[in-house]
């Protein structure tokens, strides 16, 4: 493991069986609690971009938003919140889409991304990929172009990454667990 990665690893606490028995819970509130590792972690989500034009930032309900805000901000991009649905008021695209202990659906504002406009996902795990490759779909659906998606956190065990590269989103993560 790099600096960086067992940096990010120590800060991160890991909560066996939550939410549900046999799932090994990665809970970022320790390290959005320690100034340092916060900092370290959006610093390098967002090295990979720096100076390049990415029109906005899309992050999903909840975690994604925290580091997605963040990242938008050093980015000088917009941020666009991909949401549960219900949250949000006006015209909306809609996907289900099923995670590592549940299924749900996501919404966006059909007018958050002007098509052509690029756009990075930022969340701070992805495990089977089923949040992202939805959160990709429906982006897509709306004429975005999806650059990249970054996360702090791989399960590489569960294939997400895969998944997203399958869909030709090239993915940017900092710390592994296996
Ligand atoms: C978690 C995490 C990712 C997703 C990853 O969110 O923040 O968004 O699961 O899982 P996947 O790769 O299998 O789709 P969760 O839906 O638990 O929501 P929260 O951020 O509101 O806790
Ligand atoms: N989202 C999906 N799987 C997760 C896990 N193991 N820990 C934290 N968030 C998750």
């Amino acid at each position: 493991m790099n600096t960086i990665a067992s940096e990010l690893a120590a800060s991160i606490r890991s909560i066996p069986d939550y939410p549900k028995p046999g799932i090994i819970f990665r809970d970022i509130t320790t390290m959005l609690g320690n100034a340092k590792a916060f900092r370290r972690a959006v610093d390098a989500l967002v090295q990979p971009y720096a100076g390049t034009k990415i029109d906005k930032v899309a992050g999903m309900e909840a975690r994604g938003f925290i580091l997605g805000g963040a990242v938008a901000h050093q980015l000088s991009a917009g941020f666009v919140p991909i949401r549960k649905k219900g949250k949000l008021p006006h015209d909306i695209v809609r996907i289900a889409y099923s995670l590592e202990y549940g299924v749900d659906e996501m919404e966006m504002h059909r007018d958050a991304v002007n098509p052509g406009e690029k756009v990075i996902l930022v969340d701070d795990l992805i495990a089977t990929g089923g949040t992202a490759v939805g959160a990709t779909q429906l982006l897509r659906q709306i004429g975005a172009e999806v650059v990249a998606a970054c996360f702090v956190i791989d399960l590489p065990d569960l294939g997400g990454r895969k998944k997203l590269e399958a869909l030709d989103v090239p993915v940017h993560t900092l710390v592994e667990f296996s």
